[in-house]
């Protein structure tokens, strides 16, 4: 169903750490790239018809025992090449240039002096800061390249041999601490693969709606939302495609935001006029909820009884051929290479009953959440949907510690919609990852007038990330962070305190459950 665009950069990833950073850069520049292992073909490789390729950063060193290499035919089939970091290293080496144990390593911010700006480097300062990383160095370029940048410790930071438009850089351009960065790229799939900027969220619309129509033909397609991004996008792309032939169910477990159900049925419903089947389960999720403490035993508690509520609803329907659901790239990148520990099971509500047979129709299955963002706007869905910060499966369930009742879920769900409107007030919501609070299971001694409360604690969780892998607490205006403990403990009846959670990940999780 994939319709590949015309322009197609193809990042071979040597290690995953900066591979997906290199694909969504491309892609800034509205040239569509995908991340391949490194150890793909090379016939498979170019059977894509690549523009340009480009070879990440990743391993340590070229001579390690299990260094990954790559096919050396690769310089010659006359497809521009980049290479960043361990990918310059990996071209030097190749094409007979010298790479050695560095005399002095570099890691992070570094001064570059750039030697040559007719190719890479057109455009930009001689003297620039980079971000580099590295603990080898190339000391001479192959034969044929010449150099054209250098740093205090590496002769060879950046070299190009624009005859056969090979081109390496010892930096990383694509991390946001090399921020003229993006201009290398730019010049390196504007200028050297003559891409045009084509991968815009009209084109991918139009062609996926094309592609979905004819896949899915006169058959029915079944969506559950769950009042994210990705599954209303993915909602909103099928509905595009096959109107009444989609039918959407969106269960409410009762554990979601104050409004947000609201506003799922609103759009659904009267804004795109999608069929939508709405089932308002949240008394049968607290009573399954009864006594349960243990945040495992919470999340796979909601994660089975969600998967129930959706299957009796679904056979309802009679045979249905599709199941549309909102994948995203990275889950696709990463559950071809990595294996995470696990830390929570994340549940994501609109799993798989196990024994439904569906053929599946993952049409975001190659977007990044900024491109469903963008998408999602770009079909008429609205900020708070198209802009919402990630929220967990089970929801405010695991925002409550210890046991799920009624008046705790409403004293979360309050002091919640204080967080969020404070945030939005102040015009932070979208440079923020998350911002929620957390009623905490204990309680202590206040005053409100000249009478003495005892009562909860909430506290407020507000990071900064960049893919919720890692995140660091938002250092807030003082005035913000004010006027969030004022309201809670003034419109939140039963809360005296609250407390603003200054932990990075790691090493504590970004939700306390
Ligand atoms: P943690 O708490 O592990 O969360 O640092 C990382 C990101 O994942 C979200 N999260 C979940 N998302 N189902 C989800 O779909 C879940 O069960 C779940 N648990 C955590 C969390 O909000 C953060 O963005």
């Amino acid at each position: 169903m994939h319709q590949r665009p015309d322009d197609l950069i193809v990042v071979l990833d040597f290690g995953a750490q900066y591979g997906q950073l290199i694909a969504r850069r491309v892609r800034e520049c509205r040239v569509y790239s995908e991340l391949l292992p490194c150890d793909t073909p090379l016939e498979k490789v170019l059977a894509l018809r690549p523009k340009g390729i480009i070879l990440s950063g990743g391993q340590a060193s070229v001579y390690a025992p299990d260094a990954l290499t790559y096919d050396p035919r690769l310089f010659e089939v006359g497809i521009p090449v980049l290479g960043i970091c361990y990918g310059a290293q990996l071209m030097a080496h190749l094409l007979g240039g010298k790479v050695v144990p560095a005399e002095k390593a570099e890691y992070g911010r570094t001064e570059l002096r750039v030697l040559d700006d007719s190719d890479l480097f057109a455009g930009l300062n001689p003297q620039l800061i980079c971000w580099m990383s590295h603990s080898d160095v190339i000391l001479e370029p192959p034969p044929g390249f010449k150099v054209t940048a250098r740093t205090a410790n590496a002769p060879v930071a950046a070299m190009s041999d624009p005859q056969r438009k090979l081109f390496a850089v010892l930096f990383h351009p694509e991390v946001s601490h090399t921020p003229w960065g993006i201009e290398i790229i730019r010049n390196f799939v504007y200028r050297w693969c003559g891409c045009r900027p084509t991968w815009t969220p009209r084109n991918f619309v139009e062609a996926t709606v094309d592609a979905i129509r004819q896949r899915v033909g006169r058959e029915r397609v079944l969506c559950a939302l769950s009042g994210g991004v990705d599954s209303a996008t993915t909602a909103a792309l099928v509905h595009r495609a096959v109107g009444d032939q989609l039918v959407c169910i969106f269960v409410n477990h009762g554990f979601l935001r104050k409004g947000e159900a609201e506003r799922v049925v609103h759009t659904f419903r009267e804004l795109l006029s999608v069929n939508l089947i709405y089932v308002d389960a949240s008394q049968r999720f607290l009573k399954r909820l009864r006594g349960v403490t243990d945040p495992e035993e919470k999340r796979k508690v909601i994660g089975e009884e969600f998967v129930r509520v959706f299957e009796e609803e679904a056979r309802q329907l009679g045979r249905i051929r599709f199941l549309a659901q909102g994948t995203l790239y990275p889950d696709v990148i990463e559950s071809g290479t990595r294996h995470a520990a696990r830390i929570k099971t994340h549940h994501n509500v609109g799993g798989l009953p196990a024994d439904m047979q569906f053929e599946l129709l993952e049409p975001l299955r190659y977007l990044f959440k900024d491109e469903v963002r963008e998408v999602a706007e770009e079909l008429g869905l609205p900020p708070e949907i198209a802009w919402r910060h990630p929220f967990p499966g089970p929801g405010l369930a695991i925002r409550i510690l210890g046991e799920v009742t009624e008046e705790r879920l409403h004293l979360v769900r309050e002091a919640d919609a204080i967080v969020m409107d404070e945030i939005r007030r102040a015009g932070l919501y979208r440079q923020v990852w998350q911002a929620f609070a957390v009623l905490l299971p204990l309680r202590s001694t206040g005053v409100k007038g000249d009478r003495r409360t005892y009562g909860y604690t909430v506290a407020v969780r507000v990071v900064t990330s960049e893919d919720g892998m890692t995140a660091d607490w938002a250092r807030l205006p003082d005035t913000v962070l004010e006027r969030i403990a004022n309201r809670i403990c003034s419109e939140v009846p039963d809360i005296n305190r609250v407390v603003y959670d200054i932990t990075s990940k790691p090493p504590a999780t970004i939700e306390w459950e």
